[in-house]
């Protein structure tokens, strides 16, 4: 998700959650009114009973059935509204009701009292919740005025209370149109616009504030695409820099980074190019003195041979020789990695049996491994296709044979193998030779590592493997090596498989 839809949804998000708040809000106070409204007409229809009516509790005493009828009478301009008379325990003596409540029920005390206390101090609260004999799982509004019989004068404890009960109105149609005029209508529109508006607020915001960043990620992107190479990624600093703010001094930030970057870049490219011009050049040209000397070296050892007297110049010739065919295969190596690393090389890749090409190696390398008395073969067991520059690849293994060869002593052996499965094809060398000492195993693929004894006999300047690296790499392949002294080397080479 991106940095901008987040920023979207938590706003709106806390849009919704402040416009969800603001109508729980608006209910709750809606209905406190109510309630308040419905305690003040109740409280105040009570005064006017209790005024009119001081003996209610001699009334009842008189005569109970027609004192239900008179609290009936007293309610026809009063819906649901319930009106009790409670002697001073709460028991119900009287109920305008047609649901009488049975003989002896009685109602909270406390809630009665306080309601008693409330009208005679409206300070104490704006209303009462209490009982309501009819439905005892519910509260409601009630409110009430103490009684006291005529006949006994100055009583401490009110005799009676007349005791009354509003129950919240049901959502009958009128109410639930009350609601919606005044939630729906007003609140819920406003509070619709108010989301509404801040969604597009926050949206132009998040737009407006997040453009420089969105930008800088582009332009990261097309640098990871091309490259420092490419044009200018993302224009112009400056301008951005002079806003200030942290997008654009991170923008400033990276453009100097890149910038910094390009011109280091194109140094090193300078450099690499020089180097490898150079090194180009300086092989090729000693390429053919180096040549026509080992030439001449070998027409003069051929002339002397036979001559006793130029023995001991014969032993000189040839280490002369050998150290100019060393030098003649280092120019040559330097020249050969120096052109693979060239940018546009290219490789030519052709389909082949790779199981083939070890064993055309296997002839190639036979008359040299007898005379050293070591076994070569290819023990692949099937067919192993992969793309490869046939030419470059052969010289890689060519490589890795060579180095099993030079370092096998006699009777030992040296393995030629091609493996494959579906991701990638498998081409390993491996030989019963002196091995390699575990640190060395990690550097030999470096240029220039020659190991113990590298440069003696045969004359190993240790190019050879980062040869094979190279080209390996050039397969977009990777290759390793697995040593222990003493027992043995194996190479592998992991190409992927053709598609
Ligand atoms: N099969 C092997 N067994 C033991 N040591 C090896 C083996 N292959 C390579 N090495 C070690 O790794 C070093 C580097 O090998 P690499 O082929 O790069 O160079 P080189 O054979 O010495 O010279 P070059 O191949 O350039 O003529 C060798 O000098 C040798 O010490
Ligand atoms: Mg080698």
């Amino acid at each position: 998700m991106t940095v901008r839809l987040r920023l979207a949804l938590t706003i709106f998000a806390t849009g919704v959650i402040t416009a969800l708040g603001v109508l729980v809000t608006v209910a709750i106070a809606f209905q406190r009114f109510e309630h308040e409204n419905v305690y003040e007409r109740a409280n105040a229809f009570l005064g006017r009973v209790v005024a009119l009516h001081p003996d209610l509790l001699d009334l009842r005493a008189r005569d109970a059935d027609g004192f239900t009828a008179f609290l009936r009478n007293l309610l026809l301009f009063e819906p649901d509204t319930q009106l009790y008379l409670l002697d001073g325990d709460g028991t119900v003596l009287a109920a305008s009701g047609s649901m009488q409540p049975a003989p002896g029920f009685k109602v909270r005390l406390a809630p009665v009292r306080e309601a008693v206390a409330v009208a005679g101090d409206r300070r104490r609260a704006a209303y009462v919740m209490g009982d309501d004999p009819e439905h005892m799982n519910l509260d409601a509004v009630i409110a009430a005025r103490p009684l006291r019989r005529t006949l006994i004068r100055a009583q401490a404890e009110p005799a009676g209370f007349l005791y009354l009960v509003s129950q919240p109105p049901s959502l009958n149609v009128g109410h639930a149109e009350v609601y919606r005029s005044t939630l729906a209508g007003t609140a819920m529109g406003g509070v619709l616009a108010l989301i509404v508006g801040m969604t597009v607020c926050a949206a132009w915001i998040v737009a407006t504030v997040t453009r420089p960043l969105r930008d800088l990620s582009a332009a990261v992107a097309r640098a990871q695409r091309e490259g420092f190479e490419g044009a200018d990624v993302i224009g112009p600093a400056g301008a951005a820099a002079r806003r200030g703010d942290e997008f654009a001094r991170l923008r400033a930030g990276f453009h100097e980074l890149l910038a910094r970057l390009r011109a280091q870049w194109d140094a090193l490219r300078r450099l690499d190019q020089f180097r490898r011009e150079g090194v180009s050049n300086l092989s090729h040209d000693l390429r053919s003195p180096l040549t026509a000397t080992a030439a001449c070296l070998e027409t003069l050892d051929r002339r002397w041979l036979g001559d006793p007297a130029r023995v001991d110049d014969r032993a000189l010739l040839e280490v002369a020789l050998r150290n100019t065919r060393n030098a003649a295969q280092l120019v040559r190596s330097l020249g050969d990695l120096a052109l693979l690393d060239e940018p546009q090389f290219k490789l030519r890749p052709m389909t082949m049996n790779i199981a083939e090409m070890l064993d055309d190696l296997v002839m190639r390398f036979a008359d040299r491994a007898s005379r050293a008395g070591v076994t070569l073969h290819n023990d692949s067991m099937a067919a192993v296709f992969a793309a490869v520059d046939i030419e470059l690849f052969e010289r890689a293994l060519a490589n890795l044979v060579d180095n099993a060869l030079r370092h096998t002593p006699s009777g030992g052996r040296v393995t030629l193998r091609a493996d494959g499965d579906r991701q990638s094809v498998l081409v390993i060398v491996s030989d019963t030779g002196s091995g390699i000492v575990a640190g060395d195993v990690e550097r030999m693929f470096d240029r220039l590592y020659s190991g113990a004894g590298g440069d003696a006999e045969g004359g190993g300047k240790g190019l050879g493997l980062a040869i094979v690296k190279r080209i390996v790499e050039l397969h977009h392949g990777e290759v390793a090596a697995r040593s222990m002294p003493g027992q043995g080397t194996r190479v592998t080479i992991r190409l992927p498989a053709q598609a």
